[in-house]
């Protein structure tokens, strides 16, 4: 009898890569029933890539080109190529920080996620725990969302709130959302491998509850 193929992840990342470290983890363990295939970033010396290497993932640094918040076309195309080549089932957007258009998202439609620090549509962009303490807000979180052609504006899958503490620095307040995303990323990801999350415009159904986490 053959071996069912198994699900396979491409995760793209700009920064430490602790979200990508605890996704990897999660399908060592058995949680996600998935592979990483390979991993991807635009910063050549990203600590993504070397919490990869470390884990024996395949891991490759692709230069963005020109721009500074996009990928230049023949990057794009190079990354592209990257993910189809290793037959990547889904993508997965972990501290990635550059917007992805037209081509790549109609080829992996409603199979790119991306991971944000705050609940949307509230501080979308950069730096978005920083947002939300200079706003004074009391509670912040985390969104798991698809990605569309916006800036943080898919279709969300799930939220986690956050407390926002007196005291908090944005470091704090960082450290304390990381926490919990390190924790909902990798439920996600196995609800949408067992093909539990159906997208019906901006609405997301669950077949099955989210994991415990
Ligand atoms: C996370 O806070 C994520 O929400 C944001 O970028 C950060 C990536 O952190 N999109 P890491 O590289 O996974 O540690």
């Amino acid at each position: 009898m053959s071996e069912q193929r198994p699900f396979l992840l491409g995760i793209l990342g700009s920064g430490k890569g602790s979200n990508a470290a605890a996704i990897a983890d999660a399908c060592a363990a058995g949680i996600i029933p998935a592979r990483v295939a390979l991993v991807l970033s635009d910063v050549q010396d990203a600590g993504i890539l070397a919490q990869a290497r470390a884990r024996g993932l395949p891991a490759r640094f692709i230069p963005p080109g020109k721009f500074r918040t996009k990928l230049d076309e023949a990057a794009e195309a190079a990354f592209l190529d990257a993910l189809r080549q290793a037959e990547v089932d889904l993508v997965v957007l972990a501290g990635f920080m550059r917007i992805l258009k037209g081509e790549f998202l109609r080829a992996f439609a409603h199979r790119v996620v991306n991971i944000h620090p705050a609940l949307l549509p509230a501080f979308p962009g950069l730096e978005a725990w920083k947002q939300a303490l200079d706003y004074g807000a009391k509670m912040t979180g985390v969104t798991v969302h698809f990605v569309d052609q916006g800036i943080d504006t898919g279709p969300i899958i799930t939220q986690e709130t956050v407390p926002i503490l007196s005291g908090d620095t944005p470091e704090s307040l960082h450290a304390r959302i990381q926490e919990v995303e390190r924790k909902i990323y990798p439920a996600v990801i196995a609800a949408l491998a067992c093909g539990e999350i159906r997208v019906q415009g901006r609405q997301t159904i669950f077949t099955k509850p989210l994991l415990p986490h």
